[in-house]
């Protein structure tokens, strides 16, 4: 087994690499574990599982991540008289991720919690950093913590039961760390996108590590997301706006982003920021993996007002100041900035 430890303002938080799913052993005080319907199945599989202690299972799904499933979590927590170093440990995506963890930060003003993540995008951003939440009203994770896992146990062995649009869901924001902060990684994927699709597990291992230590290399240098930590959101804005425009669930996450990725390279050679010759390497690429990089996104082909429509989309995100949204743009691979951008040059790339 190996591992790899980074240092937060909270602590240090180790991740572990493992051959088959593996959870970590409880404290004498005891733990609670949190899965979704879906992963309980690689919990109860898992070594180092206690049957004897409390389960909360939760419906899975961004609709069940809410207060209520945290809530639940909670109440199971105080009935099996768990203690403040009892330890939480939450087996799935993203979504069981976030809220286990705001669920420990909560419990008695903040328990330990260890993660298990199951999902790509899990293991390769979301478990990793410390940020937990949950979606309230009508915005995501709008309510939360910062409050990092002691330590996350990654298997890859466990992406086999993951379904195919939750996988490359997941490679959509391989490919943004990649381009944000990891040449090699980057080169991984535009050479050996086969091996990547069909998920060979020695070369996701090393894909997943790549991202593990980029990811851990930004939280640790901008823990409260008060700079850098921002990059992350590349492809996330024109991504975002792209989800509520065609309708939530209509497009994936990570085809969102992945469009959102090549949009915002338009941008950025549009202002002169990116270099011309760096777009045109990467969207090819982006486009081999199925993903739309096409300046009007095919769910929307045919609509009116697209480009205008994206644009309020944009404007109602929470990232917003002053009425001018902030994109995040780069030079080129590992070369990145933040800026304002006037509409009438967002409107140019959306057709
Ligand atoms: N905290 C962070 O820094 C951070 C970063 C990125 C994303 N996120 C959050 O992550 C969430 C998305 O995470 P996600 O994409 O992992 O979604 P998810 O947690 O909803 O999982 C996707 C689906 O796959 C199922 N599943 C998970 N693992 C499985 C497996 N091994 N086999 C079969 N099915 C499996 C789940 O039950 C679910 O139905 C969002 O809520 C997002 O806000 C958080």
């Amino acid at each position: 087994m190996d591992s790899f430890t980074f240092t937060l303002p909270t602590g240090p938080a180790t991740v572990l690499f493992h051959g088959g799913i593996s959870v970590p052993a409880l404290p004498a005080s005891g733990g609670i574990y949190v899965a979704d319907r879906n992963t309980e199945p690689l919990l109860r599989a898992a070594s180092g599982f206690s049957p004897a202690a409390p389960l909360v299972v939760l419906e899975p799904g961004e609709a069940h991540k809410n207060l209520k499933s945290v809530e639940r979590v909670l109440e199971a927590a105080l009935g099996s008289g768990l203690a403040r170093d009892s330890l939480f440990v939450g087996v799935g995506g993203g979504v069981v991720c976030d809220m286990t963890a705001f669920a420990a930060s909560l419990y008695m003003r903040g328990a330990p919690v260890d993660l298990v993540p199951t999902t790509l995008l899990a293991m390769a951003d979301a478990a990793i950093g410390g940020k937990t939440g949950v979606d309230f009203g009508s915005y995501k994770n709008c309510v939360g913590s910062f409050h990092p896992a002691r330590q996350i146990h990654v298997a890859v062995a466990s992406l086999r039961t993951l379904p195919e649009v939750e996988y490359r869901s997941g490679l959509a924001e391989v490919l943004k760390t990649a381009l944000l902060y990891a040449p090699k990684l980057y080169q991984i994927m535009s050479e050996r996108r086969d091996e990547i699709l069909e998920r060979d597990e020695a070369l996701l291992l090393e894909v997943i590590k790549r991202c593990v230590q980029a990811k851990a290399r930004v939280v640790e240098r901008d823990f409260r997301e008060a700079g850098e930590r921002m990059f992350l959101n590349l492809g996330h804005t024109f991504g975002h706006a792209l989800e509520t425009v065609a309708g939530l669930g209509t497009v994936t996450h990570g085809d969102a982003v992945a469009w959102g990725i090549a949009r915002a390279l338009a941008l950025g050679e549009r202002l002169g920021v990116t270099d011309p010759a760096y777009r045109a390497e990467v969207v090819p690429v982006i486009a081999s993996y199925g993903w739309s990089v096409d300046p009007v996104h095919p769910a929307l082909a045919g609509q009116a007002d697209v480009a205008a429509r994206l644009l309020e989309a944009m404007k109602n995100d929470k990232k917003k100041r002053a009425g001018r949204v902030r994109f995040v743009l780069q030079r080129e691979i590992n070369s990145t900035v933040v800026q304002e951008v006037e509409d009438a040059d967002v409107i140019k790339v959306l057709g």
